[in-house]
């Protein structure tokens, strides 16, 4: 890896499309894995081609975390098949590993060693001397935005600055693919608008990704395409502008007052689709002029008009209660 290749140019962010000819990066064929009498993933197939950003959406449980481990070769499937750059996994692992970086659900960063200290460590996993990785670092730092953090202990760091130090720690081995278990969870809104655009500038360079996550903001942002699973089975895939056009529509007219269900009758013919949860009422419309026109001006509700977005679709698929 070069200076050059980690430039820090934060509007680098132009992407050659994701490449539809050459083999997949990753790829996931009917895979399935049990914990004792639990399945976890049930028959998941699905691939990332090079240069693209995949997601891997679905509620707490539903065996992302699961599956990252089976592709990177930490654990192994019940049934199915993987590939990782090309290589069978978990035979090949080890050599798929070499061209793969990963930021794992929770930091494992060393809290004994400064920011410097551990990209050095980290490195020597991969065989990189220290004149090699003294050359490299200043520009992990500089992509990191850690430059005057180097000699901080991982202690001293914010959770942003410990996601983006683990994001650096990734990136010693120059990997094609970078895997990531929800990136961003935990971080305050300013911190997660830079992994972001982090993120985007390695696209821009031509990486794949792979990444799980809660923030459907998050996915829409970044993804070309995504799926959502639900006990480790797929229940949609797809680009999220058609997932939200083919799920949802196009508008969503979000309506709060004091009886949900008596207005929800009062617009029922206004309306493709509604919901009631709690005090609000959601109606799903292509014209939302009708319902505009019945709401306006009333004293007992208030109401936001917004275009559908991708949580209106995860909500739809995976149902609006909590799942814990
Ligand atoms: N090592 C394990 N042993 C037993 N059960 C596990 C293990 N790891 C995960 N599970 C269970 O598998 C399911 C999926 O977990 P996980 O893949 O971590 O989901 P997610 O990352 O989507 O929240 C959960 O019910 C979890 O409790
Ligand atoms: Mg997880």
């Amino acid at each position: 890896m070069t200076d050059q290749t980690l430039q820090t140019n934060s509007h680098a962010t132009s992407r050659l499309a994701p490449d539809e000819r050459s083999e997949p990066a990753i790829e996931f064929n009917e895979v399935r894995k049990h914990y004792g009498a639990r399945i976890v993933v049930d028959g998941l197939s699905f691939d990332v081609r090079p240069g693209e950003c995949f997601g891997l959406l679905g509620p707490n449980g539903a065996g992302k975390t699961t599956t990252l481990k089976m592709l990177l070769g930490i654990t192994s499937p019940d049934s199915g098949a993987i590939r990782l750059v090309g290589e069978p996994v978990p035979a090949r692992a080890r050599f798929a590993r070499e061209r793969v970086g990963v930021v794992p659900q929770f930091d494992n960063l060393d809290p004994d060693f400064t920011v410097r200290e551990n990209l050095i460590v980290f490195g020597r996993y991969f065989g990189l001397t220290g004149a090699r990785m003294n050359a490299l670092v200043p520009s992990l730092l500089e992509f990191a935005r850690l430059e005057s953090k180097a000699d901080a202990r991982v202690g001293e760091l914010s959770g942003g600055m410990k996601r983006r130090l683990t994001l650096a720690r990734a990136l010693v081995n120059d990997p094609d693919v970078l895997v990531m278990d929800e990136p961003t969870t935990g971080l305050d809104p300013q911190a997660r608008h830079l992994i972001w655009e982090r993120l985007r500038s390695l696209l821009a360079r031509g990486k794949t990704i792979l990444l799980t996550t809660h923030f459907m903001e998050e996915a829409e942002r970044l993804c070309d395409r995504l799926c959502v699973i639900e006990e480790g089975r797929k229940i949609a895939e797809g680009r999220p502008r058609d997932l939200i056009e083919s799920v949802i529509g196009s508008d969503v007219i979000e309506i709060y007052g004091p009886d949900p269900k008596s207005l929800a009758a009062e617009l029922a013919p206004f309306v493709e689709r509604m919901e009631v949860s709690g005090e609000t009422l959601f109606c799903y419309v292509d014209d939302p002029q009708p319902v505009h026109a019945r709401v306006k001006g009333r004293a007992d509700v208030r109401y936001l008009h917004r275009p559908a977005n991708l949580e209106d679709v995860f909500l739809r698929l995976t149902g609006r209660e909590m799942v814990d």
